[in-house]
């Protein structure tokens, strides 16, 4: 085990990157990188996106995205290694070697495991074997660099619960291995969607994304679901069950943020005001990305994959010696 912190979290390549994925995690890798104190590994799950998706080029070109989206939220690919979880075949090999210790029934019983089932089940599509093994996979990215931090937005917490599982159940067996990884401390985020459901997702057009611009930030937001209830400006609103203002909670601060709590009590501030100013809000997160963003492509098409050629290697090198030592510890190293 090591002495110095290793921060370990990773995005599937499906699709553009939104206000859920930057709030509920991507800041959290910005920050921790930055004082250049800890190990931190970022990378894109591109075999588990094989769970949900087909087509090979949309995949390879999400991932090329989600790179410099790392990097446009302010990751040096210097300090952090950002790497494709396919470039690391030994992680392979562990989520082979820890499925042998996960349960059936804790797979099985796993909320992504069963929303996903239920809808492939009602679309009548095959149910495939990786949706099941998907946290099994999920502990291999996350021991196999031997991580003790796990910045990931609220849905993922009952995969880092299984993670924390395997390690313990695979030290109490061949010994002090792996460290027990923890969640970021402080409140779990889950940004809901625009449409009034309760995460904002990336199947589930209720997004911002990265790339909006301000204008478009500022239609979606016009469309988004408030109170059900306040039908008229004059009708007071209920902040707890409207999703604009949880999304002001997660963005907005001090006086502002005060403000928009107590004049929708008492219909002091209207919705179309308040999404004014949430959209706003937005934007000022958003266009110090998209410049940097714009900046990156401007260096041209070949910078995605020298930054995952280079963090692939390095992520290779300290995740191939964990799977030698649990390989050897269970008793099946390579001959
Ligand atoms: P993915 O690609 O669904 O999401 C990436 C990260 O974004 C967070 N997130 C949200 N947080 C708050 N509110 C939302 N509405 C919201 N939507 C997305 C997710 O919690 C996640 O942190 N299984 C993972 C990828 C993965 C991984 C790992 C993560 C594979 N192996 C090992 C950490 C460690 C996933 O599908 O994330």
């Amino acid at each position: 085990m090591k002495n110095k912190d290793v921060v370990l979290s990773g995005i599937r390549a499906t699709g553009s990157l939104h206000l859920g994925n930057y709030l509920g995690a991507m800041k959290f890798f910005a920050q921790l990188s930055q004082d250049g104190t800890k190990d931190c590994f970022f990378f894109i799950a591109n075999l588990h996106t094989l769970t949900t998706k087909t087509d090979p080029e949309d995949i390879k070109r999400d991932l090329k995205e989600i790179v410099l989206d790392y990097v446009s939220i302010g990751i040096d690919p210097n300090v952090a290694t950002i790497f494709a979880q396919s470039s690391v075949p030994e992680t392979c090999e562990l989520n082979w070697l820890l499925g042998c210790l996960a349960s059936m029934g804790d797979l099985e019983r796993m909320p992504h495991f069963k929303d996903k089932k239920d809808k492939k089940e009602a679309k009548r599509e095959m149910v495939n074997a990786g949706l099941l093994t998907y946290p099994v996979l999920m502990a291999a990215d996350i021991l196999g660099p031997q991580a003790n931090l796990v910045p990931v937005g609220e849905d993922q917490y009952p995969h880092v619960e299984l993670t924390r599982e395997l390690a313990r159940r695979f030290n109490t067996i061949y010994g002090e291995t792996f460290p027990v990884p923890d969640l970021l401390s402080g409140e779990a985020i889950r940004v809901p969607g625009l449409d009034g459901t309760e995460k904002m997702g990336k199947s589930d057009y209720n997004t911002i994304d990265l790339s909006d611009s301000s204008d478009v930030v500022r239609k979606k937001m016009a469309k988004a679901m408030t109170d059900p209830s306040r039908k008229k400006r004059s009708d007071p609103g209920n902040p707890s069950v409207c999703n604009v203002y949880a999304l002001h909670t997660l963005i907005s601060s001090g006086e502002e943020l005060k403000e928009v709590l107590d004049g929708c009590k008492v219909a002091g501030i209207g919705c179309v005001d308040c999404k004014n100013i949430i959209a706003k809000n937005i934007t000022n997160i958003l266009m110090p990305i998209q410049q940097k963003r714009a900046e990156l492509a401007a260096k041209g098409p070949d910078l995605p994959l020298e930054i995952l050629h280079e963090g692939g290697k390095r992520a290779r090198r300290t995740i191939s010696v964990t799977v030698n030592e649990v390989k050897d510890k269970m008793g099946v190293p390579s001959y």
